[in-house]
């Protein structure tokens, strides 16, 4: 039976290196969230990075042994890989660059090396897992190259990428010295899947001004094949959420938290360190609340989660100085005995945990500079169950397309964003639970789940449409009959077009001329008492007239409103 198989850099499960030995735990990371829903489905494969490079062989085979029981296929980075292709392609040149932070990118021509190296790698490890007839679905920015190195090996093969992040405008990309070789590498698949119509519209400009295809309602043309485009929101794994939050381990962690906090009212941030977060303008904000309201000092706290990510790329280690700044100062400014305006927490938390903090939370705070989707913004939609909560979401998320009834703001628009925390914080019930009820239809709704069949539909069209679009070649067996045909016949009609099929293409159609060997070839044709050549084109009468004129041929020209008959060669007439 045909399985999917994913490809992503980082797999579900991530592998550590501590003093009791390997350990295996959960990724973070919205894309190894989502899809950990689905992958095990019906003998799927994930084949990625398990976080860690092999210090001997024996841990490879252990490593490998443990994943393959969980559905997983690892593929090993060495030292210099993770520094070049990872820490750098990835994540300093292609990460800020998509998320419009280009004074942080670096264009090392090492690092790019290094990312078509590993794409290569990849591109092994997928083709050691996948069958003929197995479908390829490749994800994230990391792997840019991978569906046309596939697309290579596998001509036939059903190949689909989809992108977490942004996919910025065209003004921005085209500073990427490589740009043009990452989209040729997107258009070896057959369906490329964007979070929003936003990213999907950069995409198709930037293959329109770079690579000069043609695109219509999200087809391209490309000089082989049809390759399709297409906005496919991702959801949660909504019923697990509501699941966890309603769990007695929730409501248990719940409880212990509500008695070690000095207040009920909890405004709640979880996010990667990530400087596309907005995690120290979000810190501003909150006080600049307390500094606009003082009424709030000593009722309100922020829990703030930041989950350690890329603390090897220096951009990542200075803001996570500069948030241990902001908290000191922050706290340190308001603090009383009995309450801290700022639980900052630099580590992960199990999904159960999430879920009691979800409860927890009146407000979540979900305020990134850029983010392609964001999906902690839906799971706090999901968690809340009982209509109380208000989420604050920043209209750069590409989950605020959906979520609409979120307070959207403005995340470098301080006072704003102080602004909408007030009013979150003296929300009326009713108007919260009519905000939440509407978010969680879409969220329930929208889930991972549709969001896969969807995208999986959409891969099998466009394979359809590339069947119907498709070149069929003459084989050797049709030419012979062809020929056949053509001797036997004692009266023959040869109906020729002309552009594209007597000449090729020229970018300037007045120089698409007929040339020496074309004119003794429809001269030889047309000589031939049992033939009758027509020239059919939808060029105007002038020009076929100056080309071919002067053969003993017909022509129908401006699409069939002149006809020429040879007896009447010199002049054209309306039919
Ligand atoms: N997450 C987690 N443990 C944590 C904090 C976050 O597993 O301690 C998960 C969170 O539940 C969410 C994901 O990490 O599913 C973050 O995804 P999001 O799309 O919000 O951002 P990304 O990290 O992909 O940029
Ligand atoms: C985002 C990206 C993912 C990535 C995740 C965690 O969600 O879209 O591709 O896996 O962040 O980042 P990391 O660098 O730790 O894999």
């Amino acid at each position: 039976m045909p399985r999917t198989i994913i490809v992503s850099n980082r797999l579900p499960t991530k592998v550590q290196r501590t003093p009791d030995g390997l350990t295996f735990q959960p990724s973070e990371g919205g894309l190894a969230t989502g899809l950990g829903s689905i992958y095990r489905q019906e003998g799927n494969v994930w084949v990625g990075w398990p976080g860690l490079f092999l210090e001997d062989v024996t841990e490879e085979q252990y490593i490998t042994e443990a994943l393959r029981g969980d559905s997983m296929a690892p593929v090993f980075l060495t030292e210099s890989e993770i520094l070049d292709y990872y820490e750098g392609f990835s994540n300093s040149t292609l990460w800020p660059t998509f998320h419009y932070f280009p004074q942080f990118a670096t264009y090392e021509p090492a690092h790019w090396a290094a990312y078509v190296a590993v794409n290569e790698k990849f591109c092994q490890a997928v083709l050691a897992q996948a069958g003929p007839e197995d479908t390829i679905w490749v994800h994230d920015y990391q792997l840019m190259l991978l569906p046309a190195l596939l697309r290579a090996a596998r001509p036939e093969a059903t190949i689909g990428f989809f992108l977490h992040i942004p996919f910025p405008s065209y003004e921005l990309l085209r500073v990427l010295p490589w740009r043009t070789e990452l989209l040729l590498g997107l258009l070896g698949a057959d369906l490329v899947g964007f979070h929003t119509f936003g990213y999907m519209r950069h995409f198709l400009s930037a293959v329109t001004h770079l690579l000069g295809h043609s695109t219509t309602n999200g087809m391209i043309e490309t000089p082989t094949r049809t390759v399709l485009v297409d906005a496919f929101p991702m959801g949660i794994d909504y019923d697990r959420f509501v699941e966890a939050a309603a769990s007695d381990e929730a409501i248990r962690h719940e409880a212990i938290y509500r008695q070690a906090l000095s207040t009920s009212r909890i405004v709640l941030s979880i996010d990667r360190l990530d400087y596309t977060k907005g995690i120290a303008q979000r810190l501003l904000a909150f006080e600049l609340l307390l500094l606009r309201y003082p009424e709030w000092v000593g009722q309100v706290s922020l829990i703030m989660v930041v989950v350690p990510s890329r603390d090897q790329v220096p951009q990542y280690a200075s803001l996570k100085q500069e948030i241990d700044e902001l908290v000191g100062r922050i706290n340190a400014q308001f603090r009383t005995i009995g309450w801290n305006p700022i639980h900052y927490f630099y580590r992960s938390f199990p999904l159960e945990e999430l879920a009691s903090l979800y409860r927890l939370a009146e407000v979540a705070l979900v305020t990134p500079m850029r983010d392609g989707m964001n999906l902690v913004a839906k799971e706090f939609i999901a968690s809340k169950a009982d209509g109380r909560g208000v989420l604050i979401l920043s209209e750069r998320a590409g989950a605020a397309r959906e979520l609409s009834d979120a307070l959207l703001i403005n995340p470098t628009d301080l006072v704003g964003h102080a602004e909408a925390l007030h009013q979150a914080l003296v929300m009326p019930e009713d108007e919260q639970a009519q905000r939440l009820d509407a978010m969680r239809a879409l969220v329930k709704r929208y889930n991972v789940f549709s969001w896969t069949r969807l995208f999986m539909n959409q891969l099998t069209y466009s394979k359809m449409k590339q069947h119907t679009l498709a070149t069929d070649f003459l084989s050797p067996a049709a030419i012979d009959r062809l020929v056949a045909d053509y001797r036997a016949a004692p009266r023959r009609l040869l109906l020729l077009d002309y552009d594209g099929t007597l000449t090729g293409f020229h970018p300037d159609p007045q120089r698409a001329e007929p040339d020496f060997e074309l004119r003794l070839l429809l001269r030889a044709l047309a000589d031939n008492p049992q033939n009758r050549v027509v020239v059919i084109s939808g060029r105007d009468r002038t020009t076929l007239q100056k080309w071919l004129g002067d053969l003993p041929i017909d022509f129908i020209a401006e699409h069939g409103v002149w006809l020429r008959p040879p007896a009447r060669s010199g002049s054209c007439s309306r039919p």
